[in-house]
């Protein structure tokens, strides 16, 4: 039977870090990291992220302000919001939640926030930086995939990795940054020949092509380690992941849970984004 990563537990740990940082950089500097939340329009799946990440954001003593916008907002004034939380010196972090509603541009938005505040990390400005290596933030979920890889003390250097999914939010840059940390990475998707045959050679698995319960035992090499990125709701309402837990667990040597795994990092790794462009503001 599998290790099970404890995604709850490693971001409690990370959360206690940026907590004792935060009050050292206040001391310091006499001002707290903040982090501004945009939301527009009423779906409620985003509600809950939103609302989590402000409650984040009280955990580790940062300034945050939510920015509850109605769905009739328009590009105009949405990027009147962008460019004065751009100005605003008490925001070092500036999140706009996606999905928008349909008659407003997320490009838009992603290009109009100013990089040093993106801590997304979507804009073509640090998507880049992250390619050639030098970045000051990583895309929130592949940067929680990172470090619960390091806290769990699994070494990347030389290991077969494969990642499922090719999303610019998760999959391409999580194939940069196990590329970064050594590894051979392969990268499928929906038009992958065999991918079953592909799987079955990784040391290191990324599953984040969401699709519940895709990824089955005979799918898995004896003793990988299992990441799951997925998050989809079954039939009867229970969240689950793109890996078949319960017939993957015994083979691995490692695995996460839905929920409890990668979810809690995701917005761990905002606040630590968040106090590295806070840190970034002062140098
Ligand atoms: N919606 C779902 N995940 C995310 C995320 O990581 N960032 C933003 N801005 N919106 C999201």
């Amino acid at each position: 039977m599998a290790n099970i990563i404890d995604g709850k537990a490693i971001s409690a740990a990370i959360r206690a870090e940026i907590k004792e940082e935060t009050a050292a950089f206040e001391k310091e500097h006499g001002f707290r990291p903040g982090l501004a939340v945009i939301i527009v329009g009423e779906d409620p799946a985003s509600q809950v992220y939103v609302r989590n990440k402000r409650r984040a954001c009280d955990e580790v003593g940062f300034y945050s302000k939510a920015y509850e916008l109605p769905a009739s907002t328009t590009q105009q004034e949405l990027n009147a919001l962008v460019d004065k939380l751009n100005e605003d010196p008490a925001i070092h972090g500036i999140l706009c939640q996606l999905p928008l509603p349909k008659h407003l541009d997320e490009n838009e938005v992603i290009l109009r926030i100013d990089p040093k505040k993106d801590v997304d990390a979507f804009h073509p400005t640090n998507v880049g930086r992250i390619m050639i290596g030098d970045y000051s933030f990583l895309p929130c979920t592949p940067a929680g995939v990172m470090a619960l890889l390091e806290r769990s003390g699994i070494d990347i250097t030389g290991k077969e990795c494969v990642v499922v999914g090719r999303s610019n939010i998760v999959g391409k840059p999580q194939a940069m940054l196990l590329l970064h940390a050594n590894g051979t990475v392969t990268v499928c998707h929906s038009r992958t020949k065999n991918l079953a045959e592909v799987c079955r050679r990784a040391d290191i698995l990324v599953a984040a092509i969401g699709k519940a319960d895709f990824f089955t035992a005979d799918m898995i090499k004896e003793g990988a380690v299992v990441i799951d990125v997925g998050m989809n709701r079954r039939a009867d309402g229970k969240l689950t992941g793109d890996v078949d837990f319960d017939s993957v667990a015994p083979k691995a040597s490692y695995i996460t849970p839905v929920p409890g795994g990668v979810g809690p990092m995701t917005i761990t790794m905002l606040m630590k984004n968040t106090l590295t462009a806070a840190k970034d503001s002062v140098r």
